[in-house]
């Protein structure tokens, strides 16, 4: 689809980052949104680390990547004749989404079903608790989550670098 006309390729990237929303919206928002909604796992699972994976999923998913993606809608309109650098745009664009996706996947999801399994087995209060939070498993997941994060981080660094170069075609063309 991205290849049927000319203008898509023009719009390229603000595409891609509103392509990243629908994922993000049916992931982030839809599967983990279901997962913590119904009154028997809220009794259970609510504000655990569960929640967290939805808030971040659903959060920047979806209005994180949809505001990404109207900004550089606006730039691309901005500086008509700029050639945008796919390579920093690309970096940019997967490291926020698999950093994103890390940090679900091998930290905050994997943590929240660890205190939902418990939260059944010993009660909601234990997997609050101090001594649960700082168990080693507990412990290792805040670990795995530098992983995403730092991926995440760069690839907002890459796309504020990759800004700086439109912002100077904007200034140029005026
Ligand atoms: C783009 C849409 C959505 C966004 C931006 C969003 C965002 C959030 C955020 C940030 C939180 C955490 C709030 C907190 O920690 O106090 C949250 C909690 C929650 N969300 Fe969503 N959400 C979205 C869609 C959904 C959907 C579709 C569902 C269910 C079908 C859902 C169900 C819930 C529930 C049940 C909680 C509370 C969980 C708890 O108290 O532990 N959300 N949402």
């Amino acid at each position: 689809m991205e290849k049927q006309a000319t203008w898509t390729h023009f719009y390229q990237w603000p595409l891609k980052y509103f392509a990243a929303v629908t994922f993000w919206n049916l992931v982030g928002a839809g599967l983990l949104g279901f997962l913590i909604n119904t009154p028997i796992a809220l009794y259970y699972m609510q504000g655990l680390n569960t929640t967290a994976a939805h808030g971040h999923g659903a959060m920047f998913g979806v209005y994180g990547m949809l505001g990404i993606g109207l900004m550089l809608f606006c730039l691309r309109g901005m500086a008509v004749n700029y050639q945008w650098n796919d390579r920093w745009m690309n970096w940019a664009f997967w490291s926020l989404n698999a950093g994103l996706a890390l940090m679900i996947v091998i930290a905050l999801l994997p943590a929240g079903l660890w205190q939902t399994y418990n939260a059944n087995v010993y009660g909601y209060w234990f997997v609050r608790s101090a001594e649960f939070i700082h168990s080693p498993f507990m412990e290792s997941m805040v670990w795995s989550r530098v992983v995403g994060d730092v991926l995440f981080t760069f690839g907002a660094l890459v796309l504020c670098v990759a800004m700086v170069g439109v912002y100077r075609a904007i200034r140029a063309e005026k």
